[in-house]
């Protein structure tokens, strides 16, 4: 195998077909904030990056009645607020002309049909042939009757080829436990084909996320101890600084455990837990993830309260502005138990990761937005510099920066210079925007063109939503028998609460401070 620059590109995308073809997106909730915010700065940046197929199209549906112009200023509005890259007016005009929006009910049959005419109007215009690519950014409510409708119009009958056409994206929560996540799964699965479906985590299109893989696959040293012999606990912790905002509605149902654990945190945890997949095919690298979530040990009964911390912010500051704390935000019941914060020790029950704990936090009102991967190993022998008891050395640490600063450091012990035999942690880091100058693609930048491509690698597979919910719902059910009428309070702007420390610390652990 050839190790240049060239070479190493072809390997790594050996058996990944990487070639988006023609397409038209059909964005359900196309006058959304999602819309607006994620999807189409996606495609302006995929466009700008000349990653986008010669031909392509976007038709966004909606409550809204917007003409085709209105659809294309509030996305401009949008792009030119939440794009990566700057708008340029000259390759806007080129991508809006692509744009298109048709109004209506979800809830109206009639709908289904117009999407395909007005599709089919567009095709013959921009000669695209009828490959198209409906992205539920809807409600789960609404999938049932979207898929019935899709289906009702004849535009869910797979085409002939390895990724058929038409694919459906489907958006979190899938579900809000097991059994309405199953639910969903066989609503869309009675309309579409396991390999229509893409189920988005939007985690898993992060630059880090994915270099995981190629930190752990792609190097020589790390894999041989990646495991219980040398590894002492990893650590996934992902903070956010921001409340609930305008989410009040759909936060108060899902909390922190729905919204944040059971899809972002655990394929944070299957990615570092994960056997090495023998390919890079899709089947190959889903069924790896998915091996994870059939080890993790069940989180019941009494366990859920030894396991598992659950808290709310009240007031505090963040940012040095004043946060009401979670009941008092609009919205949110006076007597709300809905979490905002959540951490919990997961154990991975295989011969890899034998008693290494995975400790998991993440929560909203925090000090600050960042989150990471840390992989700390054991400690050295209480010999030569480490003869101490008092002053144990400190552990090697691998963290990965998911954000805000996307990267990697090793903490490693170091001489101190002089004559005395005294030593200092010091740590070794790595940039992504230092090394790689342009800042990263966004998540949603990637996951759109695997879509387009047909590659499925980052997307949930069925079987994955369903375990992983199976898990979480264990921890649901230990917190509904136990029947808490008020939470656990962090103060707004701090790290969370002290039973989140003392989760950690009855091992003998710490939380990292980021
Ligand atoms: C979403 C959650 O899935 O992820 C949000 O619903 C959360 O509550 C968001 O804020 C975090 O994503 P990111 O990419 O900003 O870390």
């Amino acid at each position: 195998m050839t190790w240049s620059e060239k070479g190493q590109v072809l390997a790594t995308e050996a058996g990944r077909n990487h070639v988006a073809g023609p397409c038209t997106f059909v964005i359900f909730g196309g006058s959304g904030d999602l819309a607006r915010r994620k999807l189409l700065p996606a495609l302006y940046n995929l466009m700008l990056d000349g990653m986008l197929p010669s031909g392509y199209a976007v038709l966004g549906l909606g409550r809204k009645t917007l003409s085709d112009q209105d659809f294309r200023a509030r996305a401009r509005e949008g792009v030119g607020k939440y794009s990566r890259q700057a708008l340029d007016d000259g390759k806007w005009a080129e991508f809006e002309r692509r744009l298109f929006y048709l109004s209506g009910s979800i809830d109206d049959s009639q709908l289904y049909h117009d999407i395909r005419t007005r599709a089919e109007k567009i095709e013959a215009e921009l000669k695209l042939p009828a490959h198209r690519i409906f992205y539920l950014a809807v409600p789960p409510a609404s999938f049932a009757t979207t898929c019935e409708g899709l289906q009702g119009a004849g535009l869910a009958q797979p085409t002939l080829g390895p990724t058929p056409f038409p694919r459906m994206i489907v958006e979190k929560p899938i579900g809000h436990d097991l059994e309405s996540a199953r639910q969903i799964n066989v609503i869309v699965g009675q309309v579409y084909e396991e390999s229509q479906i893409f189920r988005i985590d939007h985690y898993l299109g992060k630059e880090t996320v994915q270099n995981l893989m190629v930190l752990r696959f792609a190097n020589s040293i790390f894999e041989p101890i990646w495991n219980h012999k040398f590894i002492d606990h990893v650590q996934i912790t992902v903070s956010e600084a921001e409340g609930v905002g305008t989410r009040a509605t759909y936060y108060q149902e899902a909390g922190a455990l729905r919204d944040m654990v059971q899809n972002h945190l655990l394929q944070l945890l299957c990615l570092v837990a994960m056997e090495p997949p023998y390919s890079l095919d899709p089947h190959v690298v889903r069924n790896a993830r998915m091996e994870v979530l059939r080890c993790l040990h069940p989180i019941t009964g009494q366990d859920v309260e030894r396991f598992v911390v659950r808290a709310q912010y009240g007031h505090g500051k963040v940012n040095n502005v004043d946060v009401p704390g979670f009941r008092r935000e609009p919205g949110i019941p006076s007597d709300s138990t809905t979490e905002t914060y959540v951490a919990l020790k997961a154990f991975v029950e295989n011969w890899r990761w034998a008693g290494v704990p995975f400790y998991l936090r993440t929560g909203k009102g925090m000090v600050k937005r960042a989150s990471e991967i840390a992989v700390q190993f054991r400690d050295i022998p209480q010999i030569l510099f480490n003869a101490n008891p008092a002053a144990p050395q400190a552990p090697n640490v691998l963290a990965l920066r998911i954000q805000p600063e996307e990267g990697l450091s090793l903490r490693i012990i170091s001489k101190t210079p002089g004559s005395k035999a005294q030593t200092h942690p010091v740590e070794m880091h790595f940039k992504y925007g230092d090394v790689f100058g342009a800042p990263s693609p966004e998540a949603y930048e990637r996951l759109l063109l695997d879509v387009m491509a047909g590659d499925a690698s980052l997307f949930m597979r069925r079987d994955a939503v369903e375990a992983s919910w199976a898990w979480i719902t264990n921890i649901l059910e230990g917190w509904k028998a136990q029947g808490i009428k008020w939470l656990p309070e962090y103060a707004a702007g701090s790290w969370g609460p002290v039973e989140a420390d003392r989760l950690i610390q009855t091992d003998g652990r710490a939380w990292r401070t980021l």
